[in-house]
């Protein structure tokens, strides 16, 4: 079931989705977070880290699970979303060091770093909450559209119009990584509860196929609509399709 929340811009899209986020953290405290890179989840980020300053929200019993990294991006790459979640998030507020992960961009053994960020997911008693951004192309995570979707945590080309959307984060599109690594559609529905953002028009078509459409791999956002507890923040310019 998607319970659709349609705001009137970014900045109450934003303001929502942190209060939910905290009124989750505040029942509880000890929660599993999955969380998302991207612009549209900044907003949102900006305003718990207010509230974490104003004694609102506490992230010292929480652990974290990034959805997805890019392919050969160290942790210290300005452009890595190891980067951006230190950047953006964690280095303001209090999360514990050790409880936040983030599937590696280096690596020696692909089948191993898969299998490890699982296990880890399993042995923190899955995800409680798993925030979400939507490609244009209905990808979540990078979870990208095709004729089959992967369950587990995977290795992934992003395809072109994935690399151009991404290319404004970087100073050429030959910079953008072509592959990435991203939980896979499993460990996202396994989720107990799923908050997905939207903001602006180019994403309202991926907005209405995940509502409205058939449930289809070429729109992987489409699977949602099998989640028992999804709620969608969106603004009224990803809302114009529905
Ligand atoms: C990226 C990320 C996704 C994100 C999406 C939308 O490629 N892998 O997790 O949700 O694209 O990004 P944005 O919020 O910048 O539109």
């Amino acid at each position: 079931m998607i319970q659709t929340i349609v705001t009137a811009h970014y900045e109450e899209m934003s303001q929502l989705a942190a209060d939910q986020v905290a009124a989750f953290l505040i029942k509880k405290t000890n929660a599993v977070l999955g969380l998302a890179t991207g612009g549209t989840p900044l907003g949102m980020y900006d305003r718990l880290i207010q509230m974490y300053h104003q004694g609102k929200v506490d992230f010292s019993h929480v652990t974290t699970f990034n959805l997805d990294e890019y392919i050969g991006l160290s942790k210290d790459h300005p452009q890595s979303y190891a980067y951006y979640m230190w950047h953006h998030l964690f280095s303001h507020v209090n999360v514990h060091q050790e409880n936040v992960h983030i599937p590696p961009g280096v690596f020696e053994k692909q089948e191993q770093v898969q299998r490890d960020y699982e296990q880890a997911i399993e042995r923190a008693g899955g995800i409680d909450l798993q925030i979400l951004g939507i490609g244009e192309n209905g990808h979540i995570g990078f979870n990208e559209p095709g004729m089959d979707l992967e369950v587990a945590t995977h290795v992934v080309p992003l395809t072109e119009k994935t690399i151009q959307a991404n290319a404004r984060f970087f100073t050429s599109i030959d910079e953008v990584p072509r592959r990435a690594v991203t939980l896979g559609m499993g460990k996202i529905m396994q989720a107990k509860h799923i908050l997905l953002l939207a903001s602006g028009k180019e994403k309202a078509r991926a907005i209405a196929q995940t509502v409205n459409g058939h449930i289809d791999p070429r729109i992987p956002s489409s699977f949602l609509q099998l989640h028992p507890h999804v709620t969608m923040i969106i603004d009224k310019e990803a809302a114009q399709e529905l």
